[in-house]
């Protein structure tokens, strides 16, 4: 049996659906902290049973049976994520998982201003000395554009820090292809990169943005301390506010730059660009 948690979350949730497409119902089973979020899963046969990173007894109970645990990365910021991680770690071991895989990022690492790639860097160092077959799934950075771009329809410029080379993957992509790995005759042994076939910048979204308007969109870098201070003045949290401009710092050191074809083979496909994702935003 296949244990996936976060299904009622947006990544997992969408794994989910794509290994309903792959393997049989009753070979699928969900973790979730609120089964009552999961019955549209339970009314096609999956085995729902109430999970949270919070409580290692549930945990370990509703990873019985578990040939493979995949274990989304918590989006708990109160908690301290890779003290949950290891839970979960030590609880798909005790459960008997013989892998173990893991929702981790491109370019995890110690060494970057960036506070998530510590998080997933630690979790991937205590998987691999956990004793189970591991896989850790270094998604590129997915989400929401209007977060990484600004308001740039109205204003008609990308007006944000200074960037780097980073992937930006559609988040579906990202689950069609755990479904993949999942369901692969062969394993995938260790971290694995989920990229674009060719790293992105802002300078490439304000081109794609540009096509897309039939305008042109500038992209305007902005110094650091003026940035902050004018999210901070725009009513965004000062913390937040310094957590994404790490993010494009960690961009800038060329961290992210590498790219890797295995999205692309795991899908049989191109994986979503981002004139792609930009135009499915504009038909939503
Ligand atoms: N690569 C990137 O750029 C990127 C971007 C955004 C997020 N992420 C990471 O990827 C993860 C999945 O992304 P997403 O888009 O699916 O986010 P999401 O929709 O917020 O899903 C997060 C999932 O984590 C579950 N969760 C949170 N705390 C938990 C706990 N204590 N025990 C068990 N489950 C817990 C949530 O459960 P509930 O459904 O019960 O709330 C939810 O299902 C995020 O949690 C974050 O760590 C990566």
């Amino acid at each position: 049996m296949i244990i996936v948690t976060g299904a009622t979350g947006t990544l997992n949730g969408a794994t989910v659906d794509h290994l309903l497409k792959r393997i049989p119902p009753e070979q699928i089973g969900v973790s979730v902290r609120d089964p009552s979020r999961a019955t549209h899963l339970a009314d096609h046969g999956v085995r729902v049973r109430q999970g949270s990173y919070d409580n290692p007894a549930a945990l370990r109970q509703s990873f019985a049976d578990a040939e493979q645990v995949l274990l989304v990365s918590s989006s708990d910021l109160t908690a301290d994520v890779v003290a949950q991680h290891r839970r979960a770690i030590d609880a798909a071991v005790g459960a008997g998982a013989q892998r173990i895989l893991y929702t981790s990022t491109h370019g995890a690492g110690f060494d970057t201003p960036y506070p998530p790639l510590g998080i997933h860097a630690a979790t991937e160092q205590y998987l691999s000395e956990s004793g189970a077959a591991w896989t850790s799934l270094r998604n590129g950075f997915y989400g929401d554009p209007a977060q990484l771009l600004g308001a740039w329809e109205e204003t008609g410029e990308i007006a944000m820090p200074a960037d780097g080379p980073f992937s930006w993957i559609d988040r579906r992509d990202a689950a069609e292809a755990a479904a993949a790995v999942l369901t692969a005759d062969e394993p995938f042994e260790g971290p694995i990169d989920l990229t674009l076939p060719k790293p992105v910048t802002l300078a490439d979204f304000a081109a794609s943005a540009s096509e897309i308007a039939g305008r042109r969109i500038e992209r305007v870098v902005v110094d650091d301390k003026k940035w902050v201070a004018d999210a901070i003045s725009r009513g965004t949290p000062e913390e937040v506010a310094r957590f994404t401009l790490s993010m494009f710092q960690a961009t800038r050191s060329g961290h992210f730059s590498d790219s890797d074809p295995t999205l692309t083979r795991l899908l049989g496909r191109s994986p979503r660009s981002i004139t792609d994702q930009l135009k499915d935003l504009d038909t939503r």
